[in-house]
């Protein structure tokens, strides 16, 4: 009981501590410079002949992310007959367009083209459902 009791407070005082607004400047220089190399790795990934089976590229169709819309999502989305995480149709693009395999969700390449789509859009203010 007393451990019990102990516990608690110690997570309290924890938790009364931590501060989500408070952050080292070195973390954020970290983190900031981890994001960018995602970044950066998504370019790669965005223009290489090898992602799919036949050599097109995301940029030829979507020079510098245009026309991709990240800002949108999630949104019905008409080739997948369903409201759609920007993944899915990024998925849908390597299927088709690429006729490449599709990647699981959480797949690092996914993960970096979704930050280089983004990045590419950002102070684009948000407008989920929006065609
Ligand atoms: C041959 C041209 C072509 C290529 C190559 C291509 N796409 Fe697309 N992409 C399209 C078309 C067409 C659409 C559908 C537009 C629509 O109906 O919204 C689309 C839609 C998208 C969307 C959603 C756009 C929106 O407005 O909702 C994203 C995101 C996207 N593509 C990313 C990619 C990525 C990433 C790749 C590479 C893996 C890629 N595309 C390759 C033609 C292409």
């Amino acid at each position: 009981m007393k451990n019990t009791i102990m516990a608690s407070m110690i997570g309290l005082l924890i938790v009364s501590t931590i501060n989500a607004d408070e952050f080292m400047q070195k973390d954020l220089d970290l983190w900031t410079a981890e994001y960018q190399s995602v970044v950066k790795k998504g370019r790669k990934v965005f223009t290489d002949p090898k992602l799919g089976t036949n050599t097109v590229t995301c940029n030829e169709c979507h020079p510098n992310a245009t026309n991709t819309h990240p800002e949108t999502y999630p949104k019905f989305q008409k080739q997948l007959g369903k409201v759609a995480t920007m993944s899915e149709m990024i998925n849908w693009c390597i299927a088709n367009p690429l006729e490449g395999k599709k990647m699981a969700l959480d797949d690092p390449r996914m993960t970096a083209l979704i930050a280089y789509i983004t990045w590419e859009r950002r102070g684009v203010k948000l407008e989920p459902g929006k065609h």
